[in-house]
């Protein structure tokens, strides 16, 4: 594998990805597919245009047009595709799932006929845990459970799993899938809720946390995720599913407290607000399966919180322009306004 085409690695896992590889494997060439939609920032990339100008090379498209994802798979002989593209935000699907639908599961379906044609060495999803649905106190999910969606976010991603598995057993298209928790870390768009805080907290601005804040989430630092999926995409077996999470959830209350305390912000900042419909209370994840291939989180929880802390607070010239536009002024607006409790 040589030619890998990343698409959505202009988002925040996708750019994170890109960077990593592009740091680990100098003989690689990455082509970048993304439709840069609000999600989607060239500032994520900027110093990768820069320091691997001969081995990176960016195209705007959607991974829903078949013409052009053909033109790009012919042109840059590509061998491999890693799909980081999505709609990924649960409470912009509730507002609209039409979206969610077109890139995760058609968009999903068209590179999965491109991998197929051009007989690619490996084609891989990246997925999340969301697809189990909540999970009860004790347990962690397994990648043989049974897929139990409950947002139209969910529900898309899950389409794109199934779709991807049908094209291993029916055509042998040689696909893996990751399912990650909740990635934190430099460049995640300020409308999920760790960069939201954040950055709110360091403008004195509440923190709006759902219904009780004693949802649980698995935080794990993004590149983590990046070097699970980096095992999975080398020695993962075709048509496997592998689970990338720290195993260690944590109630969203406490997050939220402990961003406050790095900050030096008082609790008084954390607003309740309503909680989201159908708000999954808990997701666990059991990564035995990708440990056994030799990978390992290397972050605690506290570590990426810190990290990721640092980050937003010595790179405001990255998250300012995005929270000070149009389209996310619009949205939190729409999102949040009313909504005390
Ligand atoms: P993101 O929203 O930051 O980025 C998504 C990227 O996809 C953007 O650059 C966007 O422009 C691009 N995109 C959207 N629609 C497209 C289309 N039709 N064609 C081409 N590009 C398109 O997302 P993220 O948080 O980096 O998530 C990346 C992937 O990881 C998604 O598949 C998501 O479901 C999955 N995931 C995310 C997390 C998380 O915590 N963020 C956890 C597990 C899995
Ligand atoms: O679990 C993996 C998933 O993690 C990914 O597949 C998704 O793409 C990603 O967005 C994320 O989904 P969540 O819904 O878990 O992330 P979000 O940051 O939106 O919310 C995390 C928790 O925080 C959740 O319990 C809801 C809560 N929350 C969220 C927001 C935006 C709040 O309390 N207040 C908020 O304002």
């Amino acid at each position: 594998m040589r030619n890998l085409l990343i698409t959505g690695g202009a988002g925040f896992i996708g750019s994170n990805f890109v960077r990593y590889m592009l740091e680990k494997y100098p003989d690689y060439r990455l082509v970048v597919y993304d439709k840069l939609t609000y999600a989607g920032n060239l500032d994520n990339l900027k110093d990768v245009a820069q320091r691997f100008a001969g081995r990176y090379t960016f195209i705007q498209g959607d991974i829903a047009d078949a013409a052009k994802v053909d033109e790009v798979m012919r042109e840059h002989e590509i061998d491999a595709i890693v799909n980081f593209a999505a709609e990924t935000h649960v409470d912009r699907s509730l507002m609209g799932a039409g979206s969610f639908i077109q890139t995760d599961v058609y968009g999903t379906y068209v590179l999965l006929e491109a991998a197929k044609k051009y007989g690619v060495e490996r084609y891989h999803q990246i997925s999340t845990d969301e697809v189990y649905g909540e999970i009860p106190e004790g347990y962690s999910s397994v990648e043989t459970d049974p897929l139990h969606t409950r947002s139209p976010y969910s529900a898309s991603k899950a389409g794109g799993d199934l779709m991807c598995i049908a094209y291993f057993t029916s055509f042998g298209v040689p696909v893996t899938i990751t399912r990650g928790s909740n990635n934190i870390g430099p460049y995640q768009y300020p409308e999920k809720v760790v960069p939201l805080f954040i950055t709110n907290a360091i403008d004195d601005i509440p923190l709006p946390l759902y219904g009780d804040g004693r949802q649980m989430r698995d935080y794990q630092y993004v590149l983590d995720h990046c070097e699970g999926i980096d095992v999975v995409l080398h020695r993962g077996q075709p048509g496997e599913i592998y689970n990338v999470g720290t195993g260690v959830e944590t109630q969203n209350i406490v997050m939220a407290r402990r961003i406050l305390d790095l900050l030096g912000k008082p609790y008084s900042l954390i607003q309740p607000v309503k909680d989201r419909p159908g708000h999954d209370r808990r997701y666990s994840l059991n990564c035995d399966k990708l440990k056994a291939l030799g990978w390992e989180s290397r972050h605690t929880f506290e570590q990426a919180l810190e990290k990721t802390v640092r980050w937003y607070v010595e790179n405001e010239w990255w998250w300012r322009p995005i929270k000070s536009g149009a389209h996310f002024e619009e949205y939190y607006t729409r999102q949040y306004q009313g909504r005390e409790i």
